[in-house]
């Protein structure tokens, strides 16, 4: 080992430890005396539809009291997102979420948040603060929700400005990826080269395989374009979806699209499937399907759980893509939703 390279090793455990030291040593926060601290970085998971549990324990409960459950993301400038609010006896909801959203009460001193029924957007950071008029604490849980980020673009590149993406992943049965989902699924794997719309108005591209059209030979990671102007710009966007509650099924058959959508509902009681639910069932159903099939948006796609020569020659598993071909093309199966 060299010097340098002893050096950096020494400056990153400098690091590591600095930063777990400050992470206490910031917050600023008194010593918690009411609520137990979670452990740092504490988060908690599970797919779309899933139930979870937020924990928020208190070591003794004060007198008086009030329990807060606040979400924090997404920001709203100075308005608190409020989910939840008792003082031990009476119990009041708020917002989107309350109606989903309850105490677990396991015992006495359970404020824990349990969250039924989860939906895409409710990942994110959550705090639970005890308010008892003499000091007040907090502790904060990130919720994410288990799922997948994919590429989406229009017919061609680069044709969706800020909200047109945003609509562009609601009609795939998704939502706009953020950041850190977009990291997660580079660090699981995702490389591609055009870049997309991220739900804080930023635009980046995830890059494992450093090309020289993708951005030359920069090391790997998630290449950035910065916030963008969100009405003229126009890029394509990353979407984030999970678990479905039916199912995707393949018609073999040779359909134009109108007869694909036709197929689906005659012969599987169901609709032409969106871009998010093939992959819902590619990753959470092991679709497996050597064939191109119509989707809603007009888009011909295929499912391979098993990578094989034959089946598009591409190494790894994944959804591929034959993009938008002319709906009067009698080529293709149907993937059909029910
Ligand atoms: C979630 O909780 C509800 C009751 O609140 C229950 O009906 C449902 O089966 C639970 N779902 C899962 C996936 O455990």
């Amino acid at each position: 080992m060299d010097w340098a390279a002893i050096l950096v090793l020494s400056i990153s455990c400098f690091t590591a430890n600095s930063v777990s030291l400050s992470h206490i040593d910031d917050s600023g926060e008194k010593k918690l005396h009411y609520l137990v601290e979670p452990p740092v970085y504490a988060e908690v998971s599970a797919p779309r539809g899933g139930n979870v549990t937020l924990p928020c324990v208190m070591h003794t409960k004060p007198p008086h009291y009030r329990i807060k459950w606040v979400k924090l993301e997404p920001h709203h400038q100075g308005v608190e997102n409020i989910v939840l609010i008792t003082n031990g006896h009476a119990l009041k909801h708020y917002g989107a979420l309350g109606p989903r959203a309850s105490l677990r009460d396991a015992h006495p001193l359970d404020a824990s948040l349990r969250i039924s029924n989860l939906e895409l957007g409710d990942g994110g950071e959550y705090r639970c603060e005890l308010i008892n008029g003499i000091e007040d604490e907090k502790v904060e849980i990130t919720l994410s929700i288990d799922g997948i980020v994919f590429p989406y673009g229009r017919h061609g590149r680069y044709k969706m400005n800020f909200a047109q993406a945003k609509a562009a992943c609601a009609e795939q049965d998704a939502i706009m990826a953020t950041y850190k989902q977009l990291f997660k699924a580079w660090t699981d794997g995702l490389d591609w080269c055009n870049a997309g719309w991220l739900n804080d108005g930023t635009v980046h591209y995830p890059i494992l395989h450093p090309r020289a059209a993708c951005g030359g030979d920069l090391l790997p990671g998630i290449r950035s374009y910065g916030p963008r102007h969100r009405i003229k710009d126009h890029f394509d966007t990353f979407c984030f979806t999970s678990a479905t509650s039916g199912t995707v099924f393949y018609l073999g058959g040779s359909f134009n699209f109108a007869e694909a959508e036709q197929a689906c509902r005659v012969d599987g009681g169901g609709e032409l499937a969106r871009v998010g639910q093939l992959y819902a069932a590619w990753r959470y159903q092991d679709l497996d399907q050597c064939n191109g099939g119509w989707l809603q948006d007009g888009s011909v796609r295929f499912p391979i759980v098993t990578p094989r020569k034959h089946c598009g020659g591409l190494p790894e598993a994944g959804v591929r893509s034959l993009g938008f071909p002319k709906k009067t093309h009698r080529l293709y199966g149907a993937y059909c939703y029910r």
